[in-house]
């Protein structure tokens, strides 16, 4: 394969510039021309390409978001707005593509090689942690980096006021940053979509931790269970405490990549290139078990996602 193309799509995320310069350094250095496709598939359908050499990544490396942009695209979600992509990869002469972004993007990309066999090879680039194939995804240690400052600075303020905090962070249905963010915090209690959860059993914790001394009281909650202030609500009624809440937001998705995620990031692109050089599509990159790995799109997208029971029974250990 000589000329291949790279976009990125959903929620953007630290690292993602990292994989584009991987991936454009890496294609270059086997004689693969890169076009950039601005704005995930939306830029794909209106034709939004441009060449890409190794200078034009540079000084990339450090930065957060995506110089190629990203957009959420419904018309791709349609088989006639996944054929105009095509149309446009042809029309280029592009013969393979290289998706960074989540399971949406790469369900969009999985259409792409089996209704018009455009080869395709997907990069885990989601704050989220949410793709069960990959032990990581780009951004997701960046961010939880970024949580973890955040509930530091929230815990100095609850000790000296004597009081509790609820802080809501990302990760959409799932509940990973929630769950590695509070064990390295050092949270009370984390709530997350994949645990029922128990409201008298938070509010027992708490008045227990009241009566053992304790000078703060940190719940992390991951967004897919409610907003915080629901469940500010829900145990406001119940304990005698006062509540703080805390969205973390957008703070989450930005921010210089960790060297976690830009060593991800090089790693997964060199992958993904090899595989197009190798005229091989259909595949997504990941890391298991700290290897770098590929799987076939639709049996990586088939695959359960289980929240990390080891990690969140350790955090409630350490957090009597
Ligand atoms: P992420 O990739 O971070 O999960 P989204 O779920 O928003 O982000 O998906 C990004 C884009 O991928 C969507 O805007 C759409 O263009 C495309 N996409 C998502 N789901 C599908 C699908 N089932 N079929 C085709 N394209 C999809
Ligand atoms: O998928 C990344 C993510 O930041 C999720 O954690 C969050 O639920 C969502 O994107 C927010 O999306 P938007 O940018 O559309 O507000």
């Amino acid at each position: 394969m000589r000329r291949i193309a790279v976009l990125t799509s959903g929620g953007d995320a630290p690292g993602m510039n990292a994989a584009i310069r991987g991936v454009v350094r890496c294609a270059n250095n086997q004689d693969m021309e890169v076009y950039g496709i601005e704005r995930g598939y939306d830029g794909l359908i209106k034709g939004d390409i441009r060449r890409m050499d190794s200078r034009s990544v540079s000084d990339i490396i450090q930065r957060g978001g995506t110089i190629l942009k990203t957009a959420r695209c419904p018309e791709f979600n349609t088989p006639e707005g996944i054929r105009k992509g095509y149309e446009v990869l042809r029309a280029y002469g592009i013969e393979g593509l290289i998706v960074i972004g989540g399971d949406g993007s790469f369900r969009g990309m999985r259409d792409l090689c089996t209704n018009h066999k455009m080869a395709c090879v997907g990069i885990p680039g989601t704050i989220d942690n949410d793709l069960a194939y990959t032990d990581f995804t780009l951004g997701f240690d960046t961010a939880v980096n970024t949580v973890l400052d955040a509930i530091n600075k929230i815990r100095d303020t609850m000790t000296s006021h004597d009081r509790a905090c609820i802080i809501e962070v990302m990760g959409r249905h799932c509940g990973d940053i929630a769950v590695y963010s509070g064990l390295a915090g050092g949270a009370e209690s984390i709530v997350v979509p994949e645990i029922p959860f128990d409201i008298d059993a938070i509010c027992d914790k708490m008045r227990r931790n009241i009566i053992k001394g304790k000078a703060s009281d940190i719940i992390v909650l991951a967004e897919g269970v409610c907003d915080c202030n629901t469940l500010k609500n829900m145990i406001q009624e119940k304990v005698d405490i006062t509540i703080r809440t805390v969205k973390l937001g957008y703070i989450q998705r930005g921010g210089t990549p960790s060297m976690a995620d830009r060593v991800l990031a090089a790693r997964c692109a060199d992958r993904a290139v090899n595989l197009l050089k190798n005229d091989i599509g259909g595949r997504v990159v990941g890391v298991r078990e700290g290897a770098v790995i590929d799987d076939d799109i639709t049996e990586a997208l088939d695959m359960e996602r289980k929240v990390n029971d080891e990690l969140y029974r350790i955090a409630s250990l350490l957090s009597l």
